[in-house]
């Protein structure tokens, strides 16, 4: 992948199109109710980042948005479509709009890197038709700076590489947007920033809209058009990183006690 100068890209239009809509949302489990009343929307085109501390309730609310979860209350909307109303058949279609990168890479150690991509084609080949496996796994490997990989397995790649690998699987599907659930954590600073580069590479040649997950503030530097704060259940608030910074707020200043 070409060096890219390490900013994000410009903000889309604030009067762009919601892809994504969440009002009120709540989650419990059992007594730990760990969302309660969460609100954000999702722009076309926005790299937002959802901030918050470990176990406030980041990796649910992701969940919820593809009903990996099932949400209390509220409402979500995702690319016109009400997601708490679908039956399993409208669910699995826009499903296959939305990419999910795991907390984990979750590839399959059985399958080599090729196996591991024309996976989520096999299930969802109908919905996609046209281009052959062949090119698409091709064209993915390649997005990912990882072309030479197609036949290794898991265990002969790198966390960084497994990240990318796991990224490729989740863009062979050309998703609309990208819901990425701590796209750099475990990694070291330069296979980090390397993650963070291609999702501002996949944000410009894909257009993709994307949720962004993490408690990384260099995430947030590098790849946040917007930031949004997950605080006891609710969106505190929102805004650039800059904002964020400046903010004379104590709980925002105890993010960036490190920057
Ligand atoms: N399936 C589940 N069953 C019961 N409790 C759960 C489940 N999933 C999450 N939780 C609880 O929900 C809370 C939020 O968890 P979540 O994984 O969303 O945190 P997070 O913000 O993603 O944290 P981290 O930054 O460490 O990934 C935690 O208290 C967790 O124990
Ligand atoms: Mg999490």
């Amino acid at each position: 992948m070409d060096a890219k100068p390490a900013i994000s890209s410009a903000p889309p239009d604030a009067s762009a199109e919601k892809v994504i809509s969440i009002r009120g949302l709540a989650k419990s489990f059992a007594d730990n109710a760990v969302l309660k009343g969460f609100d954000l929307d999702l722009r076309r085109g926005e790299n937002l980042m959802v901030l918050g501390k470990s176990g406030s309730g980041k990796s649910v609310l992701i969940k919820c948005i593809v009903r990996l979860l099932d949400a209390d209350a509220g409402s979500i909307n995702v690319l016109g479509q009400d997601v708490l109303g679908l039956d399993q058949d409208a669910l699995d279609r826009i499903r296959v709009k939305i990419g999910f990168l795991f907390q984990s890479s979750a590839l399959y150690d059985s399958m080599t890197v090729q196996e591991n991509l024309e996976f989520p084609l096999r299930r969802h080949w109908i919905a996609k038709g046209a281009q052959d496996t062949e090119s698409l796994v091709e064209e993915v490997l390649t997005a990912v700076g990882l072309p030479q990989t197609r036949a290794m397995y898991p265990s002969e790649l790198s966390g960084g590489m497994k990240r990318r690998i796991g990224l490729a699987r989740t863009l062979i599907l050309k998703p609309e947007i990208v819901l990425y659930d701590e796209p750099t954590t475990g990694l070291d600073p330069i296979s980090g920033k390397e993650i963070v580069e291609l999702i501002l590479e996949l944000q410009r040649t894909y257009g993709t809209s994307s949720i962004i997950i993490s408690h990384d503030l260099h995430v947030a530097k590098l790849a946040a058009n917007r930031i949004a704060l997950l605080h006891e259940g609710r969106n505190y608030l929102e805004g650039t990183y800059q904002d964020l910074l400046a903010s004379d707020d104590p709980l925002v200043k105890k993010f960036f006690i490190f920057m």
